[in-house]
């Protein structure tokens, strides 16, 4: 496997890793981003088993040791199943995350205390680059859920929204939309709950001009429309689930 590194907006650079055995024929991308600064910052840990992989891709953009901050959208293997070998190789670095994370999970998992993020709390990393951290509960999975958005770029840190197959290339002006509905048919990875449609339309706010996808390519173009059209999907895909709810109650 190799990890293929792109700048997909200034001063962020996308980590890629294609995995050929995940949902063949198309396969499956993980990715990891890391934002430059006077505190640079990475999104994703990546797998564990990945870690050499990841951390000689760093390598080659700044020494591994200078990260100073590590973010990830949700509780799994490869959102942040490195979190500890990044936590060795970068003395200064600290995990931070949103208070249910920490609460549920971090607090324990992590070899050094996080720094905990309120909702809409932002990091300054220096050198123009700022983070805010939003709380996504179970959007698109994990109760901790979140998604950072760096405001210098316009660049929205998606974690899984968006996710879809195939090994695209690092940076897109087309449809993400209709690919990340495929990918939610064909994985169901997504918690459907209430409030879902309304939490993914509520990033729309930000207008980003790039969408940083987990699982897929990024996007440059009119990040608010995409949310959008996203948004609708799931809020189709909630109340097909609650008509079938409702059909079966009425039936017993
Ligand atoms: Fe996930
Ligand atoms: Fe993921």
């Amino acid at each position: 496997m190799e990890t293929k590194i792109s700048e997909i907006a200034d001063g962020i650079y996308r980590l890629s890793t294609f995995v050929p055995d995940i949902a063949p024929p198309a396969g499956f991308t993980f990715n990891q981003f890391l934002v430059l600064g006077d505190e640079p910052l990475m999104f994703h840990t990546g797998l564990r088993k990945m870690f050499p992989l990841n951390r000689d891709a760093v390598a080659k953009i700044i020494p591994p040791e200078r990260l100073r901050w590590i973010a990830y959208g949700h509780f799994e293997a490869d959102e942040c199943g490195a979190m500890n070998e990044w936590l060795a190789a970068a003395p200064q670095a600290q995990a931070a995350h949103g208070q249910t994370g920490c609460m549920v999970s971090l607090n324990d998992f992590a070899d050094r205390p996080p720094r905990v993020l309120a909702d809409g709390e932002t990091i300054d990393l220096g050198g123009g680059k700022r983070v805010r951290f939003i709380d996504t509960p179970h959007t698109p999975h994990g109760w901790d859920a979140g998604v950072l958005y760096e405001e210098s770029t316009g660049t929205l840190l998606c974690g899984d929204l968006f996710t879809q197959l195939g090994n695209g290339p690092a940076l897109t002006d087309g449809d993400v939309v209709g690919p990340a509905i495929a990918g939610e048919d064909l994985f169901k990875f997504s918690a459907l709950n209430p409030a879902m449609g309304a939490t993914i339309r509520s990033l729309a706010r930000f207008a980003p001009r790039t969408l940083a996808l987990m699982h897929g390519p990024s996007f440059s173009g009119d990040g608010a429309a995409a949310l959008r059209a996203l948004a609708d999907d799931y809020d189709r895909r909630v109340s097909g689930a609650a008509r079938g709810a409702l059909q079966l109650a009425a039936a017993a």
